[in-house]
This record gives structure tokens, C-alpha cells and sequence, in this order.
């Protein structure tokens, strides 16, 4: 059996319990380095460690479906919510694993605390990843829309094409106004978070590539 599972945003306390005591009992747990490093207090000691990079994650992958179809209980580790920008790794997990359909577990998202520390609401914005495979230039497009509808957005950046200087320069050209408010958070809830308040105008600085950028409504400037 295979648990997908989101280790929220980086604070190894921000887990559901349900996910803390699937890693204290799995027989393998497996993800990106980076990931796992964060939630590593909570794994079971006697654990098989499949940690991967980008390279090798197919590779990895397929050694954990073999470990589920020998019966082991194997939890693959998502960053922040599974169902927020994490559906290429889902789709990897079920091509690689060849164990179709894992139970997925969700997590605590970045953005969901982007949104706490910005009092938006979900049901007025819109979440947009950019940091996925392909053409981007629908999302660019939808994110225009929904703001000049007056939705506030919450977005994973593109590292290091779509950052929030470009997104920002490349809202003003789209004729979002200069003085829209912009709020970007680096490494949320780690030691080491930050927060910058900025408008499309002032954002230019070069940001962590573990950010997320939360941009109000333009009604709430009027
Ligand atoms: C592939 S996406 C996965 C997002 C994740 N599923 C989530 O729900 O937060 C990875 C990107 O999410 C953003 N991200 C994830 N955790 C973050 C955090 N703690 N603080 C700021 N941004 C974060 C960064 O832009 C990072 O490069």
C-alpha cells in the first residue's frame, strides 16, 4: 500500500495526526530530500529511507512499488498539501510505482498559510501554481482574468523564469494597477521565514525559490 501524504509547510508540527502516526508505523518512507529533512522527527526508526532527487525520482519511485507489492506499508512525502502543485508527482508515483491510485493523505499548504497571514479568504481568490512542466501562458492569462474580476491570488512561482518581478511587471503590462498590493513569504513557518510587503511597482528583488506570493484584490484598493 501506498500513502501520499503532505507534510505541510516546512514546521514538523504542522502534520495531521493521521500522518504522524503513518510515518511512525511505515515499513518505507520515501520523497525528496529536502522534503523528508522536514518531517524526519516523526519517521519510524527502523524505516527503509528511499530519498531521491530530481534525476533519480523515477528510479526510486519504482523500487517503492515494489516494496508495496511485497506488503510493506511505503508513504511517499509531499511538500506543503498534495492537491496544491503536487499532481506531477502524483502522476510520477503512479507511472514509477506502478501501484496505482495511492491513498492521499492531505497536508497543511503553504498557501493556506500565505492566506492566514493575509486574511484572504479561499472562496475570493484564486490559486495558481506556474512551477510545473509546459506552457504557462493560459495560467497568465486566467491570473489577469480573475483579477481584473477583483479575486485576490495566491501563487507558487516558476523558479527562476516566473519569480514575483516578473509576474509583477507582467501584471502592469496586462494593466493591473502599479499600486496593487503584494505580499511574499519565503520558507513559511521554517526558522528562517520572511515576509515582504511590496505593490506590482516595488517588486523587483530576486526571492527564494521556496516562496509564495499572495496578490489582493484590486477592489479592496479602490
Ligand atoms: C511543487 S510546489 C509544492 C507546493 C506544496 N504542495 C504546498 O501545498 O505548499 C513547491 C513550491 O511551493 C512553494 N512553497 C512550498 N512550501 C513553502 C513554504 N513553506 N514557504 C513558501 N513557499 C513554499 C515554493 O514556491 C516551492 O518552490
Amino acid at each position: 500500500m501506498i500513502y501520499a501524504v503532505g507534510i505541510g509547510p516546512g514546521d514538523p508540527d504542522m502534520l495531521p495526526h493521521k500522518t504522524v502516526l503513518l510515518l511512525r508505523e511505515a515499513d518505507v518512507i520515501s520523497g525528496f530530500d529536502t522534503v523528508l529533512s522536514l518531517a524526519e522527527k516523526h519517521f519510524n526508526p527502523n524505516a527503509t529511507l528511499i530519498s531521491m532527487g530530481y534525476k533519480d525520482q523515477c528510479e526510486k519511485l519504482e523500487q517503492v512499488g515494489k516494496y508495496s507489492r511485497e506488503e510493506k506499508k511505503c508513504v511517499v512525502c509531499f511538500m506543503g498539501d498534495v492537491n496544491f502543485s503536487g499532481y506531477e508527482y502524483l502522476e510520477r508515483i503512479n507511472n514509477s510505482c506502478h501501484e496505482p491510485n495511492p491513498i492521499i493523505i492531505p497536508g497543511i499548504s503553504s498557501a493556506q498559510i500565505a492566506a492566514s497571514k493575509t486574511l484572504t479568504a479561499f472562496e475570493a481568490s484564486v490559486f495558481l501554481t506556474f512551477h510545473k512542466r509546459g506552457d504557462i501562458s493560459k495560467d497568465k492569462e486566467f491570473l489577469v482574468a480573475a483579477l481584473k474580476l477583483g479575486k485576490a491570488a495566491i501563487i507558487i512561482p516558476l523558479p527562476w523564469d516566473f519569480m514575483p518581478a516578473e509576474i509583477s511587471r507582467y501584471l502592469i503590462e496586462r494593466g493591473i494597477p502599479p499600486k496593487t498590493k503584494v505580499n511574499i513569504f519565503e520558507h513559511l513557518t521554517w526558522p528562517e521565514e520572511k515576509t515582504y510587503h511590496r505593490t506590482l511597482k516595488t517588486c523587483k528583488e530576486k526571492f527564494s525559490d521556496v516562496s509564495i506570493m499572495v496578490i489582493s484584490s484590486i477592489d479592496s484598493q479602490l
